[in-house]
């Protein structure tokens, strides 16, 4: 058996997990440019030892072996299910295959997940409520719902002596790097990254959650996926503002392109607004990781999408970032639409359909024929204009 080096975050209290180095894409969806990690946190008790949430499938062997490392021939009694989602809970049937006496512990949702997918019976499974505590003896387990972050079922585990919160999700970030987000230089735009592409939808949902912890006393913040938090005040303050919606006095413009119009007017509309003052992301959908954009639609005020019409509708690629934005939610205000078409629109009719479901006000938008010619450019200017006009309003 493999020997492995295993952090202890406060004695007793091990990290367990594992790091996905070679994952490049998570849910079909998000690009993970650094792999990402599945943290798992041994807790050990005098009386009883707790599992706190487990690996991606594929990842169990590392997991037991590490959890045989620590405990020997001592039994595992709980394992602590804070999401049903497979990155943390997928294994669960080879830990329970090792402990079959182990209890699955979860809040009511959890709880019917876990016999869903992990095939977890009746008799093994434990609900909890929030404010319900585990004792192990010399530690206590607490346990707080957090519903609906990403998942309904989802819950925090708190470690009342050790002062040591297990958030799953909630405060997480992708990468395969690094132990302690106080040792990462880049720590605040991946976790905003991580935000945006996951609990940005869900922000109101995160300030309630954050409104339950406000009064923990907390040494130690572990997420499932990236580094621990030891440096807890300017993590809770990132995530109290992107929770709150406060927004940056900044425009994030995305593009797609097929002759060059769409995309002159889109980069005269970062220039425009550069020179108004105004904060610019500006993207190229087809080459930029989407998280990117979810990145900047976390504290952008103002949304520029730009695409062409091609077979009566807009570009496909248009089509899938209004779908983005619609999803993602993002607290943004207001809206434009830079489009072009050779000898037919009809992009503008679908993005309304699409950016008309949310909340964005449509400050205007432009839809040439052929090529950004001077007048056009102005016309930009003009839009840029109001944009920022609407920004410093
Ligand atoms: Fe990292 Fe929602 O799973």
């Amino acid at each position: 058996m493999q020997r492995y080096w295993i952090p202890e975050l406060k004695p007793g209290i091990h990290f367990v997990g594992s790091r996905d180095w070679d994952r490049r894409m998570f849910d079909a969806l998000v690009p993970l440019p650094e792999g990402t990690s599945y943290n798992a946190y041994l807790v050990v008790g005098s009386e009883a030892v707790a599992l706190v949430d487990t690996v991606n499938p594929g990842f169990e062997p590392e997991l037991l072996d590490k959890v045989h490392q620590i405990l020997g021939d001592r039994p595992l009694d709980y394992i602590v299910m804070n999401h049903a989602e497979p990155d943390h809970a997928g294994g669960i049937p080879a830990v329970r295959k090792r402990y079959p006496d182990a209890q699955v512990l979860a809040t009511r949702r959890g709880a019917d997940m876990a016999g869903l997918y992990f095939g977890v019976p009746e008799d093994a499974r434990q609900v909890v409520s929030d404010g319900d505590n585990l004792n192990l003896g010399d530690k206590t387990l607490r346990f707080i719902e957090a519903p609906m972050l990403h998942w309904p079922e989802t819950m925090f585990t708190y470690v009342e002596e050790d002062r040591v919160l297990l958030t799953c999700d909630f405060f997480g970030s992708h990468t395969a790097a690094g132990l302690f987000s106080d040792e990462d230089d880049d720590l605040i735009p991946r976790m905003q990254r991580y935000f945006g592409e996951i609990m940005m939808p869900y922000r109101r949902m995160g300030a309630r959650a954050l409104g339950k912890i406000n009064d923990l006393d907390i040494d130690i913040i572990g997420p499932s996926h990236g580094p621990v938090h030891r440096e807890i005040e300017p993590v809770l303050s990132r995530y109290q503002s992107w929770t709150r919606g406060d927004m940056a006095n900044k425009v994030l413009i995305a593009y797609v392109s097929m002759w060059g119009s769409t995309r002159a007017m889109a980069h005269q509309m970062a220039q425009s607004l550069g020179d108004l003052g105004v904060e610019v992301r500006l993207y190229d959908i087809l080459t930029t990781d989407t998280a990117e954009i979810a990145r900047d639609l976390v504290d952008a005020k103002a949304i520029v999408l730009g695409a062409p019409t091609v077979l009566a509708g807009m570009h496909p690629v248009g089509v899938n970032a209004a779908n983005l934005v619609r999803a993602l939610r993002p607290p943004a205000s207001y809206a434009a639409v830079l489009s072009s078409h050779g000898w037919s629109g009809g992009a503008m009719k679908q993005v309304e359909e699409v950016l008309g479901a949310t909340d964005l006000e449509m400050v205007g938008y432009l839809d040439i024929q052929g090529p950004a010619t001077a007048e056009v450019l102005a016309q930009v200017d003009e839009l840029a204009e109001k944009i920022a006009e609407r920004l410093s309003g």
